[in-house]
């Protein structure tokens, strides 16, 4: 990454004011209680769908959703955006502390090798994927993953147009021909060779240790890039070894390379979405994992729960909903509009946060930063709606209700000026927080424990059996 880039530059003083004004306006109260060793059994107040609930200990990353703040490891998000990238991050949730320079290099090297996941996209490109829901077809993708570990990675592998698909052992049959497959095939048979991860011995059937994580977080962007392709009708792209991890997830969607400001401001997205304490993705890859099914698995769970409507996708609806309003002006009478209706407003308002995002405090201003160099008067447009609609909502329900911008307020604009699709807004969020997933599985894995709440049963519990040809 080329932090030495003047506009890149800018961008990192971007990130620094934006870190100054949380500072400024930071609650210097007493740590919440969230913040020490759990002894175990330990007592919590818990409501319906286990709020409140202490799972685990973790030392993975923290939110302290009442003053805004989160940190991975121990170290603020502001710092991490302003110095780091998405690599060494993930080294950082990965392995608990930041890596050296040599380990660094090493760990990039290791990224770009499972980025080649040629068997997987190799499948995916059979099924029908522009008829799938994105999250849908990475999921697909994520679990087929498990190929490149389930087959013997015999040298004369090659893929082959007439049986490859059909003589693997895991193929499901299509009734249909698939739209691309032909061509995605062929595609991959003009590929220089099959990189097989480096770290894997010859006959292994699933990588073991950390291995599973590095080839999940370098290969779902490689399925996301596929995903953004096949749905229109294009030819899935080859990683270039070239590019850092950002910039080779815009490349693999948009099938252009990315400037240094796009690739920063990719990374820093990345970065900000990482990890987020125990969401409902993050606990459902836990809960897969701890019943010691695998990693892939237990992924392909975290993307399922991401899909969800109350989870990822809200910066879609944002980005639809700016479009609505249409102009700046309009704002007020629209606003007064939601408001008699008592319509929540995407993009505001936060489970977690009743203080400001800290993610939004940076996203915000980079929106900002990009539509200045944008030549696109849509997206200019876009964002001079959401600023206002930021002043409004703000000003009424911001002291009153805590109820400030989200993440996902601003990171659609983010992803426009980047040419990413709408519809690749929440694979991109997978593409982050797998880092998050697989650290906090590993970490947990440890001391694994399966997960078993309970359920408080409020049925009967002497009704008399009914023959069928009793019942009325
Ligand atoms: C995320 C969300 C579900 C959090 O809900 P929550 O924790 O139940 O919110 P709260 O109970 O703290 O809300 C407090 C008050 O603010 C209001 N409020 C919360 N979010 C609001 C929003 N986006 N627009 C308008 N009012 C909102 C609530 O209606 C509630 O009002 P009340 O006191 O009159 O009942 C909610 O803010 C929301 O639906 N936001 C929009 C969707 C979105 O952007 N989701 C992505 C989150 S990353």
């Amino acid at each position: 990454m080329n932090n030495l880039n003047k506009d890149t530059k800018e961008i990192t003083e971007v990130i620094l004011k934006a870190k100054e004004k949380a500072y400024a306006e930071l609650d210097t109260g007493a740590e919440s209680e969230f913040v020490r060793n759990v002894k175990w059994p330990v007592d919590c107040v818990v409501g319906p769908g286990l709020e409140g609930a202490i799972a685990c200990e973790s030392k993975v990353g923290y939110v302290n959703g009442s003053k805004g703040w989160l940190v991975y490891r121990g170290y603020n998000i502001f710092d991490l955006c302003a110095y780091s990238s998405f690599e060494e991050v993930s080294y950082l949730l990965l392995y608990g502390k930041l890596p050296t320079e040599n380990q660094l290099k090493k760990f990039k090297e290791k990224l770009k090798g499972y980025r080649n996941i040629p068997k997987t996209i190799r499948l995916l490109s059979s099924f029908p994927v522009q008829d799938m829901n994105a999250m849908g077809a990475v999921r697909l993708g994520t679990n087929l993953m498990r190929q490149e570990c389930t087959f013997v990675d015999k040298k004369e592998y090659k893929p082959d147009v007439k049986t490859a698909i059909s003589a693997d052992e895991d193929s499901i049959p299509m009734e249909t021909r698939p739209m691309g497959e032909r061509k995605a095939i062929y595609s991959l048979k003009q590929a220089e060779g099959i990189t097989r991860p480096s770290g894997l011995s010859k006959d292994l059937h699933m990588p073991v240790g950390f291995e599973p994580a590095l080839h999940l977080i370098s290969g779902i962007p490689t399925i996301a890039g596929a995903v953004a392709r096949l749905r229109v009708g294009e030819l899935p792209l080859n990683p270039d070894p070239e590019l850092s991890h950002a910039g080779n997830l815009i490349y693999m969607i948009t099938g252009r390379k990315p400037t240094p400001v796009e690739e920063r401001i990719m990374d820093i997205s990345l970065i900000l979405h990482a990890d987020h304490g125990m969401n409902a993705s993050t606990f459902a890859t836990m809960v897969v994992a701890s019943t010691l099914s695998d990693l892939y698995f237990a992924v392909g769970s975290g993307i399922a729960a991401l899909n969800g409507s109350l989870h990822g996708g809200a910066n879609e609806r944002v980005v639809k909903m700016l479009s609505e309003i249409g102009d700046s002006k309009n704002v007020k009478k629209w606003y007064k509009k939601k408001t008699a209706k008592k319509e929540k407003i995407s993009g505001f308002g936060h489970r977690v946060y009743k203080a400001y995002d800290p993610r939004a405090r940076v996203l915000g201003p980079l929106a900002h930063f990009l539509v200045k160099s944008e030549s696109d008067k849509k997206i200019a447009g876009l964002f001079k709606v959401a600023q206002e609609l930021e002043k409004e909502v703000v000003s009424t329900l911001g002291e009153k209700k805590k109820v400030f911008p989200n993440v996902d307020f601003y990171s659609g604009i983010v992803y426009s000026c980047l040419d990413i699709p709408t519809e690749l807004f929440t694979p991109i969020f997978a593409v982050s927080r797998v880092s998050g997933w697989t650290a906090r599985v590993l970490e947990y894995l440890k001391n694994n424990r399966i997960f078993r709440p309970r359920a408080v049963y409020s049925g009967p519990l002497e009704e008399k059996y009914v023959p069928l040809n009793k019942r009325k």
